[in-house]
């Protein structure tokens, strides 16, 4: 039986929820990584990504280095693996700006989020998943990251149903809350 598979209908993102919550825990087809350029893993959602999916996530990160990134993965980009033992399908992997006072990095926070969707599209995600990239230990204030995450994710055209910000603490909820609303 072959299943055929529709090109995804490209159009703004037709749903944006918040949630608060841990990402590991969702059940969508994809959760994307907070992730540094290394791709070998790290703290914060990297950690618990890579923690609680499993051993195969890092392989295949070992891989795509060997293959595609021996320097590492540029900031802005995304790539794709498997989520191992996440309820979620695929892991995406997007490397955050450090925030920097002195330079405005906001278009690379964007870029994480139209690459990571246009990579959904390419795999066929049609639910996934966001943390609050750039927020923890690469320092973004939440008030500036949420609004260019919202706005990077409503200007995208893709053929994702249903982008999921899953927040960790109720700041962090609040502010992406308030970008919505915006
Ligand atoms: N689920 C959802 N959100 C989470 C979780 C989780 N399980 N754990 C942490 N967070 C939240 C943090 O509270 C923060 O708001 O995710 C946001 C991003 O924080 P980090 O994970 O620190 O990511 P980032 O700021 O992008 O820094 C990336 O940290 O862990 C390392 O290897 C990673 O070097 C990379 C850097």
């Amino acid at each position: 039986m072959h299943s055929l598979r529709c090109p995804p209908i490209i159009g703004a993102v037709a749903d944006i929820t918040l949630l608060q919550g841990d990402i590991t825990e969702q059940d969508v087809d994809a959760v994307v990584n907070a992730a540094n350029g290394s791709l070998m893993g790290g703290g914060g959602v990297d950690g618990a990504i890579h923690r609680r999916g499993g051993p195969a996530i890092l392989e295949e990160c070992k891989q795509i280095r060997e293959s595609r990134y021996p320097d590492g993965l540029p900031t802005g980009n995304a790539v794709a693996t498997t989520a191992g033992d996440l309820p979620a399908r695929w892991v995406i992997h997007t490397v955050g700006p450090v925030y920097a006072k002195s330079e405005d990095r906001s278009h690379l926070l964007a870029s994480c989020h139209t690459k990571s969707l246009r990579i959904a599209d390419e795999l066929g995600a049609l639910t996934v998943a966001f943390p609050a990239v750039s927020t923890g230990v690469y320092g973004y204030p939440l008030e500036l990251a949420a609004p260019v995450a919202i706005e990077a994710v409503r200007s995208a055209s893709t053929g994702v149903a249903e982008v999921r910000f899953v927040l960790f603490d109720g700041a962090a909820y609040q502010a992406f809350e308030e970008a919505l609303a915006g």
